[in-house]
């Protein structure tokens, strides 16, 4: 069955992830709980990044989970119930949705959301995970500055219900948290690379200075990008290690 979330609903607030990380230190949530704003004032990104978003518009929340069953080497595989939650959400609407690794969710060549995991550890287990979404929803003016960004209403031409869209994404996540729950691993391996950016295709990374090109051939079981260099070597790639041109 469906969960009903318990939803923690604030007019303006720096970070939803800082904010559901600071309420955890002095009390548990239930699981599911969500943090949701309709201004985030100093959104985080993945390393250094900021995420920007405009008031109202659009999507910024964070879903508190305790996946105190996954061992710290499977992490990854919530990084891939999240995005493919997404993808679910998403493709109801619009098309060709894909998952730039690691986790970055993309229509086209544009993205759309992005995802921000911050987990608490306790020895070798994941204590509890602060799941930060944000995804453009009914904006469509974007600092020129910002890689490709894109929205919903900019792929489709329509405005959406954000409350009604975050209930749907809650949906599929549960529904894809179930079958990490239950040990489907297979599912959502097999559906992270259905839905993988670039697949089999030549991409351009930047190591350093360095470019090179590579073959995207999947997501390693811990989350390292699986690439074939031109002269034919396999490599791993590790989130930070390199960016995509
Ligand atoms: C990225 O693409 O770099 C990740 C962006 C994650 C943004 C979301 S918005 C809700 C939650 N609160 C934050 O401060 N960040 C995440």
């Amino acid at each position: 069955m469906d969960v009903i979330p318990k939803i923690i609903h604030l007019e303006q607030i720096e970070s939803t992830n800082e904010y559901g990380k600071q309420l955890l230190q002095d009390k548990r949530l239930d699981e599911h709980t969500i943090i949701w704003t309709d201004n985030q004032t100093m959104g985080k990104g993945r390393g250094q990044n900021r995420w920007y978003t405009e008031k109202s518009k659009n999507l910024t929340f964070s879903i508190v989970a305790y996946p105190t069953f996954l061992d710290i080497a499977n992490h990854f595989y919530l990084v891939k119930v999240v995005s493919l939650a997404l993808v679910d959400a998403i493709s109801n609407y619009t098309s060709p949705v894909s998952i730039k690794w690691p986790n970055d969710i993309y229509v086209g060549e544009n993205k759309i959301s992005g995802i921000l995991i911050e987990n608490t550890l306790e020895q070798n287990k994941i204590k509890s995970s602060i799941i930060g979404i944000g995804l453009n929803v009914n904006q469509t003016a974007f600092d020129p500055t910002l890689p490709h960004p894109t929205s919903l209403k900019n792929a489709t031409g329509r405005e959406f219900h954000l409350k009604h869209l975050m209930y749907e994404i809650i949906i599929f996540y549960t529904r894809r948290l179930a079958l990490l729950k239950n040990n489907d691993l297979k599912t959502l391996d097999d559906d992270y690379h259905q839905y993988l950016y670039k697949r089999d295709h030549t991409c351009s990374f930047k190591k350093g200075e360095t470019q090179f090109n590579a073959v995207v051939k999947g997501v390693s079981k811990s989350g390292y990008l699986m690439i074939i260099t031109e002269d034919g070597k396999h490599h791993t790639l590790d989130f930070g290690d390199v960016v995509w041109e």
